[in-house]
């Protein structure tokens, strides 16, 4: 599928995704803008407790493999 991680490596951006999309780690964690983030649908419980993992956590953090 052509979620953000995947997007980010078709357009040459170098975005870890460990787990390949399988939720089981945060190497994929990415800053979302404001304007997208409000759009997104909220990030579900499993995504919510690999981002308590992810390092410098912020208001904008996603699980970049998730983002679609
Ligand atoms: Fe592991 Fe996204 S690639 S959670």
């Amino acid at each position: 599928g052509d979620n953000a991680l995947h997007l980010a490596h078709k357009h040459g951006i170098d975005l870890e995704g460990a787990c390949e999309a399988s939720l089981a780690c945060s190497t994929c964690h990415v800053y979302v803008s404001d304007a997208f983030y409000d759009k997104l649908p909220e990030p579900d419980e499993r995504e919510e407790d690999m981002l308590d993992m992810a390092p410098l956590l912020q208001e904008n953090s996603r699980l970049g493999c998730q983002v679609i």
